[in-house]
């Protein structure tokens, strides 16, 4: 899987984000060591707060199904100018499971840039530092 193909599959599932109140949909994809790939969008919510964003649908949709360690990489698109940056509450879930996972922020037009988990989170707070 190249990382114009996870980079597909995230812009491909924004067209399932349940997203009457912001208009913005995320697509998101998780790519697994063995190949596999997870993929989510932003479930919004007339809470607000319940919202759940791209990048936690996949993680759980993987997590749940037994996957919980050898994340690659993970592809998230949203739209307009600027790249799709993980939120904090994500960056802190996947943190838990891959803290060097590669992150691609995917924009609009489909152009991505690379991070690395640990450059988004510096000193992030994970299973180790429970001690
Ligand atoms: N959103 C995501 O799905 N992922 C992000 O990294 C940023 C924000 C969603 C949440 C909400 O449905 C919409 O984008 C606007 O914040």
């Amino acid at each position: 899987m190249t990382d114009h193909e996870l980079v597909s599959k995230a812009v491909e599932m924004q067209k399932f984000s349940y997203i009457p109140y912001s208009r913005f949909p995320v697509g998101a994809a998780l790519l697994c060591g063995d190949g596999r790939v997870f993929t989510g969008c932003n479930v919004e919510n007339a809470a607000y707060g319940s919202t759940i964003c791209a990048e936690r649908t996949a993680l759980v949709k993987a997590v749940s199904e037994g996957y919980t360690s050898g994340f690659a990489a993970i592809a998230i698109a949203g739209q307009g100018g600027d790249y799709c940056w993980p939120c904090g509450a994500c960056r802190q879930m996947l943190y838990e499971f891959a803290p060097d996972l590669r992150v691609l922020a995917v924009r609009g037009d489909g152009q991505f840039m690379e991070a690395s988990l640990r450059n988004l989170l510096p000193h992030g707070f994970g299973p180790d530092s429970l001690g």
